[in-house]
Parts: structure tokens; sequence; C-alpha cells
């Protein structure tokens, strides 16, 4: 986007018709609506976004099926099923997939509210909790008063399916208990609230929340919250949670779908460590699903695209000149960085040539289930990698466009929600404007 337009001011709802190449200022305050703000994740991207794209190309039709390929923590999804739309959320990261899961799953309110009340008469009783996590560090994380309270909670929501039996309504509230739990972890933790990585300041001394006023103030909201979600919502909507990655094949997931939109936000090159971010949440949830301890975290990294953690040995051999993306500029960005960053170069020029290798195979394995004339809307930033500035919005383009996407549209946006903010201090790249590009499949 050389040239942008002028900023155009948005203060409701997203118009339907965009000049190409405007930058949009988008004053939202919804981005807690709904059950949209259950549970923090990093590079969440605003609501606006896909229900713009909803209600241009689904047109007031229902019962479509909405695809999020790169879905974290379900914003497409939260809106695709309250328009009305099937839907099916992709993400390598399991408690990404639990989250969109929670927030877009109807429950059964008397049941809940019955498993509520016998939960709060648990915590206030005293009992002691059996479960702790596996992290010889943990109490650096918490203090001694914060791991017996939460151990009691955790302990309880263990106990749901003996107390109320093994079905699938029950098994849905124990998941809302989860991920309710779970999302008072960062708070009552020692670790920064705000910072994308998971670590203790020792300048911005922080004084944890108490464990059961807070767990106790969200389920209340949770609970609002899931009840009227769960009035407006049809309950013939299917949903689809999908742990995979978007770049391998997805066939057998998505065989015999029908895709008619899809919408996401992929990751930006070497911004975020997901599994980083989420690590207090993890000792406390991620035994269901084999990642409670740190070396377990460690060992899934190099599934999520853009991630610059891999060991030496992945990158010894890559010369960027050996390795053409057939793309000039992009080629010589990568040669840039191997040439200029002395001590990084290496390594970020392979985790940058490997983040488009990548998208490319995404774009390649999604063209395969959207139906011709349907549309891709992705909205990605642009990144800076040691110093030399990736026009990645631009190379996604020319990669969509030779894998069987054509760009019809593309436009971006400020964001004035502090909620949002993305601060990276210039590390990893500034990302001041998200662009929305729109695909349609030839
Ligand atoms: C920018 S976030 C999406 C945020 C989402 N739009 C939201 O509002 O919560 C990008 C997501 O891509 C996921 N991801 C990374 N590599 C992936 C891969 N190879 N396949 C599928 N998902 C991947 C990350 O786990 C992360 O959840």
């Amino acid at each position: 986007m050389s040239k942008p337009l002028a900023t155009m001011y948005v203060k409701g709802a997203i118009p339907e018709d965009i000049e190409r190449k405007s930058i949009l200022n988008i004053s939202t305050r919804n981005v807690t609506t709904q059950t949209h703000g259950f549970h923090k994740y990093p590079a969440k991207f605003i609501p606006d976004i896909p229900r713009w794209a909803i209600e241009k190309y689904l047109n007031g039709e229902k019962e479509q099926t909405i695809l999020d390929p790169f879905c974290g923590s379900g914003t497409t999804l939260v809106e695709g099923v309250l328009a009305g739309h099937n839907v099916i959320g992709v993400d390598v990261d399991p408690l990404s997939l639990w989250i969109s899961k929670v927030k877009t799953t109807r429950l059964d309110m008397d049941r809940l509210i019955d498993i509520s009340d016998w939960l709060i008469k648990g915590i206030r009783s005293g009992k002691k909790g059996r479960f702790m996590p596996e992290c010889e560090t943990i109490r650096c994380w918490f203090s001694p008063d914060a791991i017996v309270k939460l151990s009691i909670i955790r302990s309880l929501i263990n106990e749901i399916p003996d107390k109320f039996g093994k079905n699938r309504k029950t098994k849905d509230i124990q998941d809302f208990l989860m991920i309710c739990f779970s999302s008072i972890i960062r708070r009552v933790s020692n670790a920064d609230n705000e910072s994308q990585k998971t670590y203790v300041s020792h300048t911005k001394i922080k004084k944890p929340e108490e464990v059961n006023n807070l767990f106790l103030s969200r389920l209340e909201m949770f609970t609002r919250k899931i009840s009227d979600f769960s009035e407006l919502v049809n309950s013939k909507l299917r949903r689809k949670y999908v742990r995979s990655s978007s770049t391998t094949s997805l066939k057998k997931f998505l065989e015999g779908e029908k895709i008619d939109l899809a919408i996401t936000s992929p990751p930006y090159i070497k911004a975020i460590d997901y599994i980083y971010n989420q690590m207090v949440e993890l000792f406390w949830v991620g035994d269901w699903f084999d990642m409670q301890t740190q070396k377990k975290q460690n060992s899934q990294k190099e599934k999520y695209i853009g991630d610059k953690n891999m060991g030496k040995s992945k990158f010894v051999d890559y010369r960027p000149h050996e390795n053409s993306l057939h793309i000039n500029k992009l080629d010589e960005n990568l040669q840039q960085v191997f040439d200029t960053d002395q001590k990084n170069g290496h390594r970020h020029s392979y985790v940058a040539f490997k983040y488009f290798s990548d998208m490319e195979k995404h774009f390649c394995q999604i063209k395969r289930h959207m139906q011709k004339g349907s549309h891709y809307v992705m909205v990605i930033g642009d990144s800076s990698v040691s110093g030399v500035y990736f026009e990645t919005a631009d190379f996604l383009m020319q990669i969509a466009q030779r894998n069987g996407f054509t760009n019809v549209n593309q436009w971006g946006y400020k964001i004035k929600n502090r909620y949002m903010r993305f601060d990276r201090k210039g590390r990893g790249g500034i990302i001041k404007i998200d662009r929305v590009l729109d695909f349609e499949k030839k």
C-alpha cells in the first residue's frame, strides 16, 4: 500500500463498500460484548471485521458455513453463530480451541446453576484441593494463598463428571467452568498482566488479585453472558473445532464441507510466542491436553507459523539466495536480514522465509475446500525483522494470487481501543495498521 488514501473515521458499523487502499480509523467499544471478553488472547482481532465480512458476503442468508483457519480465541466463530451460521475453527493451539468452544456453545442454564451452586459451596467449605501443577517454580509465579485457593477450585472442577454425570451437557459446563478458571490465572499470579510474555517484573511491582473474589465475580459475568448467548443462538447450528496446522492437509477434517466464507487473522512474523504467553494458565489447565509442563509446552512451539524458537540445526544449511520465494522484493528482504544482522540474521532470515513458505502451503490447502466465487478475508500487519521492513500483506497477496485467489479489495484500519493495543516496543516488528485483504476464490 504505497499511497494510502485519507483516513475515514468509523463510529458504528464498518460500511459495506470501502474504497481500495483506504484507511479506516475504527472507534470500537464492543470488544467484550457477548462472549468475546471471556478470555484474554494475544492479537485478537476486533469483532467488527468478521461482522463486516459476514454481512457483506452472506447477505442475510442463514446457515452458511464460515471457516477460520487460524481461529485463536474464536472471534470469527462467535460472530458467525450470532449471525446464524455454521462455523469451523482450526488452530494448532489447544487452549485457543477450548476458549473458542466455550464462547460458542449454548448451555443448559438450569444445570449450570446447580453445578455452580455446588462449586461455590465447595470453594467456601475450605476443603483442601488435591490438584497441584507439575511445576517446580510454581511458588515464584503464585503466592501460597493463591496456590491453595486455585487448587481447591481446580480439584472441584475435576469432580464434576462424577458428581453430575458423564454426558455432553455436563461436559460443556465443565469446559465452561475451566475456561472461567483459566481466565483468572494471569491476574492472580505474580506475572505482569499486560505483557505478551509471561514474566514477573521486578520494576513494576504487581499486587495480584484475590482468587476467590475474582473467580466468583468472573463466574457471575460468564453466567450472565452465556445465558444471553444461549437464548440468542439457534440450537441447530453446527460448530467444529479442529486441532491441526492449517499448512498441512485439512482433507480429513474438511472433507464434505462446503465453505461459504473464510475469515481469519494469521500470526505475524516472529511476533508472538503463543505458548509462552499462556504459560501460567497452562500450569493449571494444560494437563487436559498434555501441555502442563514447560518441557511439554516447548516441544509444541515449532508447530506455530512465525515461531522463532527452532533449534539451530533447522536453519544451519539455509541460505536466502539458494531458496527463492519468487517474489523479488521478498527475496531481497530475506537476503538483507541475512547480511546485515550479524547476531541473529541467519535465524531471522530463515524464520521469515519459513513464514512465507508456510503461508504458501496454507493457501494451497485452503483453496481446495473453498467454493468458487467465495471470499477469504484476511487481516494481517506488516512487520520489521532485524530492522528490515517486510510488506507482509503485499507478499501474501502475491502468494494468494498464485494459489487460486484473486485480490478484489484491500484496505487498512487503525484501532483506537486500548484493550486491543499491540505494543511490542519495536522488537519483532511494528504493527501500526492492520491490513484487510479480500480474496475471491477463482
Ligand atoms: C492472530 S492469532 C488469531 C486471533 C483470532 N483472530 C482472535 O480474534 O482470537 C493467530 C492464531 O494462529 C494460530 N496458529 C499458528 N500457527 C498455526 C498453524 N500452523 N495452523 C493453524 N493455526 C496456527 C495461533 O495459535 C493463533 O491462535
